[in-house]
């Protein structure tokens, strides 16, 4: 075992993040009405080239205007690769006021993309006397990003989350797919009876993001989910993305905040057998035993390392 102590992630509930283009600036009071406990703001692939100014002045004006509670409030920018990103952190970061907590980084392929943002954040920021460092999310969803997702967790203590972009990352990877994340058509074992069984083939992208941002203290989340007709196969995403650490999901509908919402906060049920467990084992340790039976199984010192993560998350979203 490394003797490193792995790092805590930022104490907030991340359980769904709610996207909105800048372009329409009618929804954003009921995005800051909404129960999603983040806010995306975007200025990237849901706002058309033309209206990308209107859409940076359209959220510069709601960020400083609208009351946004106790809500985290981030901005996607545009990528790298175009001629906008630039414009979009010097105004953002020259006339939003302080409300504004990060902003996400869409296509990130390496650490150098977030040294460059780094770079010219903190420019604007000296410029302007900003007083609170804005903390950086980014987005995997290339194959270059998935490759350095390391790296890319390290690359700067601005950097809080991750998340996977589904439908971008497929694309890059060259993966027969359609549909943005979810069940694939085509990605099925056979059963020795001949029977179709669906695995998830978002899987491997989404171990190495959990993996890269436990390893440096980052909150791992699960991206978009296309369909926002099919609440069966967002929740079914979101109960598989669960159980592998992420700690939450985007909205890109509002209908789908409560089906994130109930997928990330650990049930009445979870959090009484978590109390449970460690009330055992509690009383394990008091007898001078390291293991213990629950329920029929065993529970361990393991256990409690497990138990802790759901008593933990429950303590976060009660506040
Ligand atoms: N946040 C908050 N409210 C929203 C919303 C959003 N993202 N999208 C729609 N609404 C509101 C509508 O204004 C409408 O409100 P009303 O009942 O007061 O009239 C209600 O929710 C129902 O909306 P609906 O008619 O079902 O959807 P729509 O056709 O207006 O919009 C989308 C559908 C998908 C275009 C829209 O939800 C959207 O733009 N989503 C975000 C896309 C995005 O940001 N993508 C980038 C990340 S992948
Ligand atoms: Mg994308």
């Amino acid at each position: 075992m490394s003797f490193k102590v792995q790092p805590a992630s930022p104490s907030r509930p991340n359980r769904c993040q709610l996207f909105g283009p800048g372009s329409r600036p009618a929804i954003f009071e009921k995005m800051a009405a909404s129960a999603a406990d983040v806010i995306n703001l975007d200025l990237e692939d849901s706002v058309s080239p033309a209206d990308k100014p209107e859409a940076r002045a359209n959220i510069i004006r709601a960020i400083n205007e609208i009351d946004w509670g106790n809500k985290t409030l981030s901005v996607r920018i545009n990528g790298l690769d175009t001629e906008f990103w630039y414009r979009d952190v010097v105004e953002l970061l020259e006339q939003a006021g302080e409300r504004l907590d990060q902003i996400m980084i869409p296509k990130v392929g390496n650490a150098g993309d977030i040294y460059a943002v780094d770079a010219l954040v903190s420019a604007v920021e000296m410029a302007k006397g900003r007083s609170k460092k804005i903390d950086f999310e980014v987005i995997i969803e290339t194959a270059a990003g998935l490759a350095h997702v390391e790296e890319i967790a390290a690359a700067s203590p601005r950097m809080v989350a991750m998340s996977l972009g589904a439908a971008d990352y497929a694309a890059s990877m060259g993966m027969q797919t359609t549909g943005i994340g979810g069940t694939q058509e085509n990605y099925y074992m056979l059963t020795p009876d001949g029977a179709k069984h669906w695995g998830d083939p978002w899987h491997a992208p989404i171990v190495a993001i959990v993996a890269a941002c436990r390893t440096h203290g980052l909150l791992p989340v699960d991206g978009p989910f296309g369909d926002f007709s099919d609440d069966e196969g967002f929740t079914a995403q979101a109960r598989r993305s669960a159980t592998l650490g992420m700690v939450g999901k985007w909205a890109i509908h509002p209908k789908q905040v409560a089906l994130a919402n109930e997928v990330f906060t650990p049930s009445e049920a979870q959090i009484t057998e978590a109390r449970e467990i460690l009330a055992a084992m509690k009383q394990a340790e008091a007898e001078g035993q390291g293991a213990a039976v629950y329920k029929g199984r065993l529970v361990d010192l393991a256990s409690i390392r497990q138990a802790e993560v759901i008593v933990k998350q429950a303590e976060l979203i009660t506040g």
